[in-house]
Formats: structure tokens, C-alpha cells, sequence
């Protein structure tokens, strides 16, 4: 009997020191099926109870009994402490560290052409106008003929063309949205139009000349339009664009299609008017061309003009972001340089 005592508490021991000796669940599963298993030792053990007299029977069975349990408690706390383990990993693992910094990643700048281009249409919409488009591919009638430039006009000089064929172009200028939208009123509709788009010139390019760039234009007929309301619209332009407290003038000038036909000086942004290297010491820049749109226009596209008149101006947009920020090299609205880019980024 002392035997089969020493055998037990030999097995509670060697279960004991192998359950503890376990790191994963599957050598775990291997102790408790070599000692508790169907087969296990225990088991086995309990197979002694033949040779048992009867009396020392159930104290005998309840001793295994007591082991076995005891062998199991330690097998689940063992459970319980991998599992608790595998948890602690994978939570130090997938641990965020929220005082890390952020990643760095760009956010995009609407470039600065857009910028002004969608100030402006703020601007002239809050005051009546709609924003047209034409297509960059135009007809040379749209472009010069109906604009009053019949062929071999000297004034087409002003705007060396890119020709596709004989008579379709790129656009030198947004002015043939002008025609367009008048011949799709019918003659009879008043017009408050700005058209804001690319346009091409046959030039060689350098710090101030590019072979494309940006205009709008804007475009109002009516039967009362005077230059007085051209006047103010400009005004209002002038002051979006500048800053308030801008003044302008308009000095005569010729353009075929408007008559009379005017250059607008804004007084200096950057001096106020008393004279610096950007107005080139007269307190005064130009910003654009415009004038009352000339009888013939109108009656080449269908207006009747002893009964409308209007005023249209054409705005060169990168000359106003040049002289705005004080940029001196056309290209650069072009070569899409981020360093360039996004010093216009709003806030
Ligand atoms: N179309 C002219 C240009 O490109 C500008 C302009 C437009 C002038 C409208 C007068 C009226 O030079």
C-alpha cells in the first residue's frame, strides 16, 4: 500500500513540474492528456485498485481523485496564464502610441490661377452675371471676323495665331464667346456674361510672354448700358482683386471690336498711387482692355444697334497675379513647381 501512496504522490509531483514546465497551449494539451487523458497515467493508476484491499478501497480511489484534481486545477491555471499571455502580447503588439506624430501627407492646392479666376466669378455672379465657356478650338469667324478683324486687317498683327486649318484656330483671345453668346440669344435677349478660359498666341516664351495663358471676359448688353456701369464693374474688380480702396482709370486706346475702346490702369496696391518699381514710379498699372462693344459686333451676331448697346472687357489673369504677388516670370504659372504652387495655399 505504501507503494501505490509513494507512486501517486510521485505522479502529483512529475504532473505537477510538467505542467509548469508548459509555454503553449498544445504542449499544455500534451501534459493533460499523458496525465488526466482517458489513458493517463492516473488512469492507469486507478487500474491499481485491484490489488487494493477492500478496506483501504475508497480511500484509495479518493486519493487518485484528489490528485487528479489537483493536476487539472494546475493544468487550467497554466491555461489560463498562456492564454492571459497570448492576450498581453498582442495587445503590446497592436499598443498605439497616440503621442506619436502623425504622418506627414500633402494636401493639394487649387493653383492660384483657379484662386483668382473663382474670386472673380464670386465677385461678377453676386452682381448678375452667368459664368459661359467656349471652346479653346475656334472658327476664325468667331475669333476675328465677327469680332469686326476681317482678313488682312492690320490689327490681327496684335495676335499671332496658331491656325489649325484655313479657318478653324486656336483662340487668341475669350472675346469670341462674345459672339457666341450673342448668336444664341437671337438678337433680342439682354447679356451678363464673364467667360474665363485658355487662350493661345503664337509667341516665343519667356518671362513675360507664353504661348498660352488666361482670360475673362465679360460681356453686357442691354438697351440702356452706358460706360458708367463699365466703369463701376471695373471698379469692383479692381478693389476684389486689390485690396479695397483701389482706384482706376481709363485711358483711350483701339481694339476693333469696341468702340470707344479703353486701357484700365488700377492705382498701385503696392505704393498707393505715389510711385514704386512695380507701378515703374507712375502709381498706376494696367490690368485690361476693354470698351462699348462696337455696332458692328453687335450687328454681326444678330443685335440690333440702335436699340442695344454693351460694354465688354477682357482680363489677362496671370498679368493680375503677377502684379498682385509680385511674381516676374510668366512660366512659372506653368511648370507646376510645388515650391511654387503652394505658397498660394489658403488657410
Ligand atoms: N480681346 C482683347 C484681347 O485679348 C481684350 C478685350 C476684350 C478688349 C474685350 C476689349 C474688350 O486683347
Amino acid at each position: 500500500m505504501m507503494d501505490v501512496k509513494q507512486q501517486l504522490e510521485q505522479v502529483k509531483q512529475e504532473a505537477t513540474k510538467a505542467v509548469a514546465g508548459v509555454t503553449t497551449l498544445v504542449e499544455l494539451a500534451d501534459v493533460k492528456a499523458k496525465y488526466l487523458g482517458r489513458k493517463g497515467t492516473l488512469n492507469g493508476l486507478m487500474r491499481l485498485m485491484k490489488d487494493i484491499p477492500d478496506a483501504e478501497k475508497p480511500a484509495f480511489g479518493k486519493a487518485v481523485n484528489d490528485v487528479k484534481q489537483f493536476v487539472s486545477g494546475k493544468v487550467e491555471e497554466t491555461r489560463h496564464a498562456i492564454e492571459q499571455a497570448i492576450i498581453d502580447a498582442k495587445l503590446a503588439k497592436e499598443r498605439i502610441d497616440v503621442t506619436l506624430p502623425g504622418k506627414q501627407f500633402t494636401v493639394g492646392t487649387r493653383h492660384i490661377m483657379t484662386q483668382i479666376v473663382e474670386e472673380i466669378e464670386d465677385l461678377l455672379i453676386g452682381m448678375g452675371y452667368q459664368v459661359m465657356e467656349g471652346p479653346e478650338v475656334e472658327t476664325d469667324e468667331n475669333n476675328f471676323e465677327k469680332l469686326n478683324l476681317p482678313k488682312d486687317h492690320p490689327a490681327r498683327d496684335m495676335q499671332d495665331t496658331f491656325y489649325i486649318t484655313e479657318d478653324t484656330l486656336l483662340r487668341t483671345h475669350t472675346s469670341p464667346v462674345q459672339v457666341r453668346t450673342m448668336l444664341a440669344n437671337g438678337g433680342n435677349k439682354p447679356i451678363k456674361i464673364i467667360c474665363p478660359g485658355k487662350v493661345y498666341r503664337r509667341d516665343d516664351d519667356d518671362a513675360t510672354h507664353s504661348h498660352q495663358f488666361m482670360q475673362i471676359e465679360g460681356l453686357v448688353v442691354d438697351e440702356t448700358t452706358s460706360m458708367a456701369d463699365l466703369k463701376g464693374t471695373l471698379l469692383a474688380i479692381a478693389n476684389q482683386v486689390f485690396g479695397e480702396g483701389r482706384d482706376i482709370r481709363l485711358r483711350p486706346s483701339f481694339f476693333p471690336f469696341t468702340e470707344p475702346s479703353v486701357e484700365v490702369d488700377v492705382s498701385c496696391h503696392n505704393c498707393n498711387g505715389s510711385g514704386c518699381n512695380i507701378c515703374k514710379g507712375t502709381g498706376w498699372i494696367e490690368i485690361l482692355g476693354a470698351g462699348m462693344v462696337h455696332n458692328n459686333v453687335l450687328e454681326a451676331s444678330g443685335y440690333d444697334s440702335t436699340k442695344y448697346r454693351g460694354f465688354a472687357f477682357g482680363i489677362g489673369v496671370e498679368r493680375l497675379a503677377m502684379l498682385k504677388y509680385g511674381i516676374n516670370d510668366i512660366r512659372d504659372f506653368y511648370t507646376n513647381d510645388m515650391r511654387f504652387n503652394r505658397q498660394f495655399r489658403k488657410r
